[in-house]
């Protein structure tokens, strides 16, 4: 399949693949499974994956990906991928030696996107969720507009080929946008996006902004106990997907993920079963009507599966605003 025409233009010229790889996972599942599922991917016909320094598992994603360079599969160019910084580096000096480390886990030269994971800072260390003897967690003071210009740096060293955020609301991306001096804008805001939390009014913020929104749980999450919101209930069950499953012949899954592309959303979806890596490709394959949309935008109900609710009281705290 020739996947040139299954991207989208950003802001800064490049261009990203509509369709990525997810690579977060439980704790409890090896780290080699990633390595697994990206050489799958790749062969499917993948060719954006999404990957963090807070996943653990850069080696084993960046050693699948030249592995398929080096079996002539694909270049590197073919291949768009994302880091992103995790909270504990948001002081601006701490920036460049995050990305330099992923890139050393990686053994890559650069990487396609690199993303402010979460608009909250925690105290600068080895440690992922740095906790005092309490058991509280400590967070720290920093200017994010400081850490955007961090951002800008390692773009210019070319470093990352474009920059952007995550779990951003609409005023923390303003507030990007606002800063005086402004070199790059952020090219995406990745965050939860699927049928019950449509995020449509962000996505309009967005695309007013031209920045895409690329969304993370598309499917409902991996339902990891850690991280998800248990309460909420499991997407992929949901009567009205599955109706419209059977009426397209195809499964709820492809049903959340096309609902995306329609949209204009690029889309993550996480899988390390070949089955479903394959499967999902399949989203190109079919349309929705604008009726089978107008039902899927009516399942929104605000619910979030990762609520991070480990920052809920911080003043950053990005899900206390409506969008
Ligand atoms: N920026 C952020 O803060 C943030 C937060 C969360 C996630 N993310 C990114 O977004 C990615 C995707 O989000 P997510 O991991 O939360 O989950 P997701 O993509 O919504 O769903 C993953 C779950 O759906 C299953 N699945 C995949 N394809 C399927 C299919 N065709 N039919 C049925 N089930 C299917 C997977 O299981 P199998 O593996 O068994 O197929 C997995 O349990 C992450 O992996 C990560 O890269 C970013």
């Amino acid at each position: 399949m020739d996947l040139k025409h299954l991207c989208m233009k950003l802001n800064d010229e490049h261009v990203i693949p509509v369709l990525g790889l997810g690579t977060s996972e439980s704790e409890e599942v090896p780290k080699s499974k990633a390595e697994e599922a990206t050489k799958l991917a790749i062969d499917a016909g993948f060719r954006h994956i999404d990957s963090a320094y807070v996943y653990k598992n850069e080696e084993e994603v960046g050693r699948a990906i030249r592995s398929k360079i080096a079996d002539g599969v694909v270049k590197r160019e073919d291949i768009f991928y994302t880091s992103k910084l995790w909270i504990t580096f948001l002081r601006p000096d701490l920036v460049r030696p995050a990305l330099e480390k992923s890139l050393k886990k990686l053994q890559l030269h650069y990487v396609d996107l690199y993303l402010i994971h979460l608009p909250i800072a925690l105290k600068p260390g080895e440690e992922i969720l740095p906790k005092d003897e309490h058991g509280k967690l400590m967070f720290d003071t920093v200017d994010l507009c400081a850490t955007w210009e961090a951002l800008e740096k390692c773009k210019d060293a070319g470093l990352a080929k474009s920059i952007g955020v995550s779990n951003f609301n609409h005023r923390q991306i303003e507030m990007i946008l606002n800063k005086p001096g402004l070199k790059y804008k952020p090219v995406c805001n990745q965050v939860e996006c699927h049928p019950y939390l449509n995020q449509s009014k962000l996505l309009d913020f967005c695309k007013s902004k031209d920045i895409v929104l690329v969304a993370y749980s598309a499917l409902g999450s991996n339902q990891d106990k850690d991280w998800v919101d248990q309460s909420i209930p499991v997407l992929l069950d949901d009567p009205v997907l599955s109706a419209l499953a059977k009426k397209h012949k195809r499964t709820p899954a492809l049903i959340a993920l096309r609902y995306q592309l329609q949209r204009g959303v690029v889309v993550l979806v996480k899988s390390y079963n070949e089955k479903r890596i394959k499967e999902n490709m399949q989203v190109f394959e079919f349309q929705l009507t604008s009726e089978d949309m107008k039902v899927l935008d009516g399942l929104n109900q605000n619910a979030r599966y990762n609520p991070v609710i480990f920052a809920a009281d911080h003043p950053d705290y990005p899900y206390s605003e409506e969008y």
